[in-house]
């Protein structure tokens, strides 16, 4: 079965709603939960669809018709990601199986070149996924790890970067948006600061690519990691673009078939990047998927969007703070922040508050959010967070805010 929808035009939620098959089929549902995965567009369903029932083949490897066909289809899958990184060139994009899979390939390759006493700079607000890859650097490689703390308000504090610069640094690797609190990190100082020090930057944009194409050459980085799952596309995709002259520089992470240029038995030379940092069969249905909603995304009225989830935002924050016990973690104004907000309930734990969200039909996540020294600074052992998407609208954030106060009545 091939299923080919017409394109569709964004202009209101409820447009957006019908680009999403699983939307589309539950009209009931109020789905809050995008930060942990977006739902999948019908465009990247599609595209999943017709590779794999026209032209599934291994890639990079064959030469018969079918193989060509999968070998272009991958290759356009990779200028998609470019164009929607601000048309980066395409060498630059590496697939991997997911943002965490970006950051521990960064850690391991880049993570290789860099000696003893070197400095690597994280922050608190960061996703485990980009804490526990330069933990584990650590051990290896005798590196020293410095961590930016966060404000009160909850965003990374750059009032202390000076002293978080130590004389070896050469890497700071941030979250671009966090996905605990929706804090979209101030880039300008740090990327001026690690410019003048010689130091790389990398970002983790597994919360940012939701909201929007992303330039990262304008944003000044040199590493960028996101997840397809998180910007309506597929699961098991990711990719992580670097600047050319510094995924050249970087020795691979695994080795196997399709990374390398010659094998002999006395050792192997290494492919250019990109493939350098492919070892194996790829994702390569999923990298066509992702491709396909990465295309469609970058077609979208963003700034319109934007505008409506800033709105919706505001509207969740000023339904949320009036309600006994409940404490907004992280900021509350409406700048530099995604749609993600976070909340703690004076003597209600996270779990029993999502099962009777549940119960009324909106989708919220309770936990730590893979971010516990996050939710240390923030004095909390867990929280409850909504994350809104382009598909949401205001009678989203009115069922939570009602199923709230009626949790709230049962609960507490
Ligand atoms: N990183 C995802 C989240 O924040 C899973 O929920």
């Amino acid at each position: 079965m091939i299923i080919v929808s017409d394109p569709i035009v964004v202009a209101s939620p409820s447009d957006a709603r019908a680009a999403f098959p699983l939307l589309a089929h539950d009209p009931g549902l109020h789905y809050l939960d995008n930060a942990a995965t977006s739902q999948l567009c019908a465009a990247a369903l599609d595209a999943l669809v017709r590779h794999e029932t026209t032209c599934r083949a291994n890639v990079l490897r064959g030469t018969h018709r079918l193989a060509e066909a999968a070998d272009a289809a991958y290759r356009e899958a990779r200028a998609a990601v470019a164009r929607f990184l601000g048309g980066v060139s395409a060498d630059e994009i590496v697939f991997t199986s997911g943002a965490t899979a970006s950051l521990n390939l960064l850690a391991h390759s880049l993570g290789a070149t860099l000696a003893e006493g070197d400095e690597v700079l994280v922050s608190v607000a960061e996703h485990h996924s980009n804490l526990v890859p330069w933990f584990m650097l650590r051990e290896r490689r005798g590196i020293v790890l410095r961590v930016l703390p966060v404000t009160a308000g909850g965003r990374i504090d750059l009032a202390r970067l000076p002293q978080a610069m130590g004389p070896r640094l050469r890497l700071i690797a941030l979250t671009h948006c966090s996905n605990v609190t929706g804090a979209v990190t101030a880039l300008a100082p740090l990327v001026a600061a690690a410019k003048a020090a010689g130091a790389l930057v990398a970002l983790d944009g597994a919360q940012a690519v939701q909201h929007g194409p992303v330039d990262v050459r304008a944003l000044g980085v040199d590493f960028y990691a996101f997840s397809g799952h998180k910007c309506f596309g597929p699961n098991g995709v990711g990719v992580l673009w670097g600047r050319r002259e510094v995924l050249e520089r970087m020795p691979p992470f695994l080795g196997g078939g399709g990374m390398v240029d010659r094998v002999e038995l006395t050792g192997a030379s290494w492919a250019a990047p990109p493939r350098r940092f492919e070892a194996g069969t790829p994702p390569i249905a999923q990298a066509v998927g992702l491709g396909a909603a990465l295309d469609w995304m970058t077609e979208l009225p963003w700034a319109a969007i934007r505008a409506r989830e800033a709105r919706l935002t505001r509207r969740l924050i000023d339904g949320l703070e009036p309600l006994p016990g409940v404490r907004i973690l992280g900021p509350r104004d409406d700048a530099a922040r995604a749609p993600i907000v976070s909340f703690d309930v004076e003597g209600v734990h996270p779990h029993d508050l999502v099962q009777v969200l549940d119960e009324r039909d909106v989708a919220v996540r309770g936990g730590h959010h893979c971010a516990r020294p996050l939710m240390a600074a923030l004095g909390v052992e867990a929280c409850t967070r909504a994350s809104l998407a382009l598909y949401n609208d205001e009678a989203d954030v009115d069922a939570l805010i009602e199923a709230l106060a009626h949790a709230l009545r049962l609960l507490r």
